[in-house]
């Protein structure tokens, strides 16, 4: 696999990294969607791994999320989600992502009557086990947009005798239509009960919901926030401010924000020094890991060594460490340096 990647991937690929900006529900893979459809007796429109992939041509968010939920349908007991989470935990061993913060979208599986603490024994089984090999692992309470405010509150509610589990909450799925001011109640009561807050805004959405989840919900991190190019003050603002951008290369082409990778803009705000950092989104969905991403920023925007390594420190910068924890992922970072020099 590795042979495959340029020379700056090749030397990213044993770099500590971290990943923040991940839906577990969109690391399913083709082999584990139809084995779980199978035991679940879920009928699906493929016949096999090839039909699964072949269906992975997407115009719009949209599109996407209707095979998406379809997929995360299939999830129903314990073991399922054990499976889920150890799958892509073995992504991160395998790519030295040495901490990652996953978001967890509970009302996706309530239509199949899946209780939370199903959901968090499974993936909790499988992050014990991650941690016997040093694996720090966050999760994110993700709520739906497309729902009612009153729904995501009830979630909030419910999740309380969870409250450990989770760093922060996020916003994902349809953006248009369903805008950051729907959630303010929902961002305050969660500001309230100490999570840390990040949304989804300006992937298919405009600039002015970036500013908007910055200004109504009080977040601290946006997730995507690619569209801020269209708004040079916001962008100004945020090279000064740092708010972190997690931006997912491959997911906005398969996505159509580009028409290719070679428009991606993430290396220019890099450039005017916006803290943007490099992440998968839906690895299953979207033909690959993070260091795939990586992979592409190399092979179509010539992403050269520094701009690597500072996409990589800024993945450490953004997350939602403490200063400890932070501390401890940069010194591994910079015993990798010592012996792999820029
Ligand atoms: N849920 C999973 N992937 C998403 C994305 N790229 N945007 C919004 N919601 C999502
Ligand atoms: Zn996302």
């Amino acid at each position: 696999m590795t042979a495959a990647y340029g020379p700056v991937t090749q030397w990213l690929a044993a770099m500590p990294k971290a990943e923040l900006h991940l839906h577990i529900d969109g690391s399913l893979r083709a082999p584990r969607l139809l084995s779980l459809a199978q035991k679940h007796g879920v009928t699906l429109p493929y016949a096999s791994v090839e039909d699964v992939e072949a269906a992975y041509e997407f115009d719009d968010l949209q599109s996407f999320l209707d095979l998406y939920y379809l997929g995360a349908s299939v999830l129903r007991d314990e073991e399922d989600f054990y499976l889920l989470m150890q799958d892509y935990l073995e992504v991160c061993r395998r790519q030295h992502i040495i901490h990652c913060e996953i978001m967890v979208e509970p009302q996706t599986y309530l239509p199949q009557g899946v209780a939370l603490g199903t959901v968090l024994q499974g993936f909790s089984r499988a992050i014990t086990e991650a941690m016997h090999w040093g694996q720090s692992v966050k999760l994110i309470l993700s709520f739906l947009r497309h729902l009612p405010e009153s729904d995501c509150l009830a979630m909030l509610e419910a999740a309380d005798p969870y409250r450990e589990h989770f760093c922060a909450i996020g916003l994902a799925s349809a953006e248009r239509d369903f805008p950051p001011a729907n959630f303010q109640t929902l961002y305050r009561e969660a500001a309230a009960r100490g999570y840390a807050l990040t949304a989804h805004a300006g992937e298919e959405g405009p600039a002015a919901f970036i500013r908007d989840a910055l200004d109504l919900l009080g977040v601290s991190r946006i997730d995507h926030g690619v569209r801020v190019v269209e708004d040079p003050a916001l962008r100004e603002e945020l090279a000064v401010t740092r708010v972190p951008l997690t931006v997912c290369p491959l997911s906005n082409v398969r996505l159509c924000v580009y028409g290719n990778m070679r428009e991606h803009r993430i290396l220019e705000l890099l450039q005017d020094g916006l803290c943007v950092t490099v992440n998968s989104d839906d690895p299953a969905y979207f033909g690959g890991d993070l260091l795939e991403n990586f992979a592409a920023l190399e092979n179509d925007l010539a992403m050269d060594r520094s701009q690597a390594l500072a996409l990589v420190r800024n993945g450490f910068e953004a997350a939602f460490l403490s200063e400890t924890e932070r501390a401890d992922c940069i010194a591994a970072l910079d015993r990798y340096l010592a012996e792999h020099p820029l």
